[in-house]
């Protein structure tokens, strides 16, 4: 980001991202990953960034959104019902931009979780990004500083984030062309 312009540093208008927290139980594990992904996204130039809480409602935050970036773990072989209860409580807010995902549970890194969104995300003519970030058991892997000890993850991370600007910059520039209608 260039100081005091709002732009970043190939003059571009930064892409807003909205991170969006899945899990509301007491004592969740989600918030750890929230914070390390969002704080991933403030070193970049090309981004700005708001957390979204699956329990709150958000709509201006979701209709201001380039893109999304969905944190979320597996509850019985799918997503968080709170989750579904965000989603669905939007339209026009996920419209022609593009969602990546990041997910963590026990066995499964959360991996059944996002294919369920996939499907979801698709009927509301948002675009899934192919590569996502799984942990399997994230407590095993975040130390006390918030981050995992895992360089692999922090490269899983860069090349989901390379692929969503592409497509969040791809999209905001031909919804700006052409309004999305469904
Ligand atoms: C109600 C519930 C159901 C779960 N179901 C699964 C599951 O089907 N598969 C799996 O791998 N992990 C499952 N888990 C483990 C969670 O995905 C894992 O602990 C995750 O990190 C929890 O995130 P949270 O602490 O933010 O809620 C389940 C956990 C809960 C609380």
């Amino acid at each position: 980001m260039v100081p005091g312009t709002g732009e970043g540093e190939t003059g571009m208008t930064p892409l807003r991202i909205a991170i969006i927290n899945g899990s509301t139980r007491t004592g969740r594990f989600g918030p750890m990953i929230v914070d390390w992904v969002a704080g991933a996204a403030r070193q970049r130039a090309d981004m700005v960034v708001d957390t979204v809480d699956a329990a709150s409602r958000s709509g201006e935050v979701l209709a201001a959104a380039d893109a999304f970036v969905v944190v979320t773990p597996e509850y019985n072989h799918s997503f968080p019902g709170d989750l579904k209860k965000l989603i669905d409580a939007h339209f026009t807010e996920w419209q022609a931009k593009p969602v990546a995902f990041v997910s963590h549970g026990g066995v499964s890194g959360g991996l059944r979780a996002v294919e369920h969104l996939r499907g979801v995300f698709a009927e509301l003519h948002a675009v899934g990004i192919r590569d996502s970030v799984s942990f399997h058991r994230p407590w095993n892997w975040f130390g006390s500083d918030g981050r995992p000890e895992s360089a692999q993850a922090e490269i899983a991370l860069k090349k989901m984030f390379d692929q969503l600007t592409w497509w969040a910059l791809a999209l905001r520039d031909a919804r700006a062309v052409r309004p999305f209608e469904a």
